[in-house]
């Protein structure tokens, strides 16, 4: 009997410490040692005080409380031009600074129920990506465009979306996502990073990850990569994908066609700017439901095939 009150009381003063004010004690905690390590010259981060994390700007939780989405998108990002060779070509003439700057916590990737995470046009100062990352297996949304970010592609993101797309809050007051699965890592020639400091040795971290409906490594050097005959192997894995965007990648050698052949819900694709030499391929047609197709700015050779 008074070991049950001493439960009782022990769960109760739980559930109390746990979730004050719609937001998980440890979420909180979470959150706040993100933001510790930034600086915020635009205060955007300004609601991100007192005990309900939920109700803070950029964030949204389930239902049950917990976060789902974290989306700090800058919202007016500096736009800086930026040529091949990392020189600055020119700049915006308004330089309000809205991005945030400094290193990114680990702690971040302590919210395990994380579906949604945009970070784009921040500035975390050729930080790497945190190892953490690798832990958030629900996440079905990540947007690191230009977010500067240095580092190197390779396992951080093989045990992403195991579960994703699942919609989580079965009551109307939470968030309900079905976001489609969507990764961006691109950084642009149009931004306040110059491009090439993501890179990635080979894509076999893509294996996995057969739900991906967008992939974005636009300015991502994939040098590396491509200089294997299979580089683009782990792509024709990928049959769910809708959109995949590999511009400014370094990418040399053939156009990966035959990979192309699996990707049979495909309607845009995009290798633009790469350093790609040979023929067209005639197989290009036999991929019918592209309706967008950018080679630009290669070095290909040969005339467009019919359509059948
Ligand atoms: C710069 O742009 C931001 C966002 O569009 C705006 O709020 C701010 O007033 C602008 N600053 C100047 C000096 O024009
Ligand atoms: C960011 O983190 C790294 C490694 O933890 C550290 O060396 C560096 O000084 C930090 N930078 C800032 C601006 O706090
Ligand atoms: C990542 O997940 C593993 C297994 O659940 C756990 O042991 C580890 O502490 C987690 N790491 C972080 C940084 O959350
Ligand atoms: C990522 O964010 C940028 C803006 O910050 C946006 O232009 C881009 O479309 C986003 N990518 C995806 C795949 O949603
Ligand atoms: C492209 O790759 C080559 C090596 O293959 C490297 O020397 C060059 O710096 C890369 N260029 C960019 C813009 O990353
Ligand atoms: C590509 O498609 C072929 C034929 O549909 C299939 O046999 C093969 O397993 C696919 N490759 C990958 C890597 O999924
Ligand atoms: C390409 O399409 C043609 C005509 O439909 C067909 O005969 C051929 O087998 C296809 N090739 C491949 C590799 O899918
Ligand atoms: C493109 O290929 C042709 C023929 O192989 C070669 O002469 C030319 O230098 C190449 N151009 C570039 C920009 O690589």
């Amino acid at each position: 009997m008074w070991l049950k009150k001493v439960f009782l009381i022990f769960a109760t003063l739980f559930y109390w410490f746990s979730l004050v004010g719609g937001c998980y004690e440890g979420e909180r905690a979470a959150l706040m040692s993100f933001k510790s390590l930034l600086t915020d010259p635009s205060n955007r981060l300004s609601s991100w005080q007192g005990e309900n994390c939920c109700s803070w700007k950029g964030i949204k939780c389930s239902s049950s409380g917990h976060v789902v989405v974290v989306n700090l998108r800058n919202p007016h990002p500096i736009e800086v031009k930026i040529n091949i060779n990392k020189e600055v070509v020119s700049n915006s003439k308004n330089t309000s600074d809205f991005s945030l700057k400094g290193n990114i916590s680990s702690l971040l990737f302590t919210l395990d129920r994380i579906q949604h995470l945009d970070l784009s046009y921040n500035n975390f100062m050729f930080s790497k990506l945190p190892a953490e990352i690798s832990n958030s297996t629900k996440l079905t949304y990540l947007n690191l465009s230009n977010a500067m970010f240095q580092d190197s592609i390779a396992m951080q993101f093989t045990n992403l979306m195991v579960l994703g797309g699942v919609g989580v809050g079965r009551r109307s007051t939470g968030v309900r996502l079905t976001f489609p699965l969507k990764l961006d890592f691109s950084s642009s020639l149009l931004s306040f990073i110059s491009y090439g400091y993501l890179s990635s040795p080979n894509l076999r971290w893509l294996e996995g990850l057969r739900r991906l409906r967008y992939l974005v490594l636009t300015g991502v050097d994939l040098s590396k990569a491509s200089e294997s005959v299979h580089w683009a192997k782990p792509i024709s894995s990928l049959s769910n994908l809708m959109s995949l965007r590999l511009s400014n990648c370094n990418i040399s050698g053939r156009i990966p066609i035959v990979q192309f052949l699996n990707l049979t819900n495909i309607a845009s694709l995009d290798m633009s700017s790469n350093i790609l030499k040979s023929p067209i391929p005639d197989l290009l047609s036999n991929i019918t439901t592209l309706s967008v197709l950018d080679f630009s700015r290669n070095n290909l050779t040969g005339h467009i095939p019919s359509t059948r």
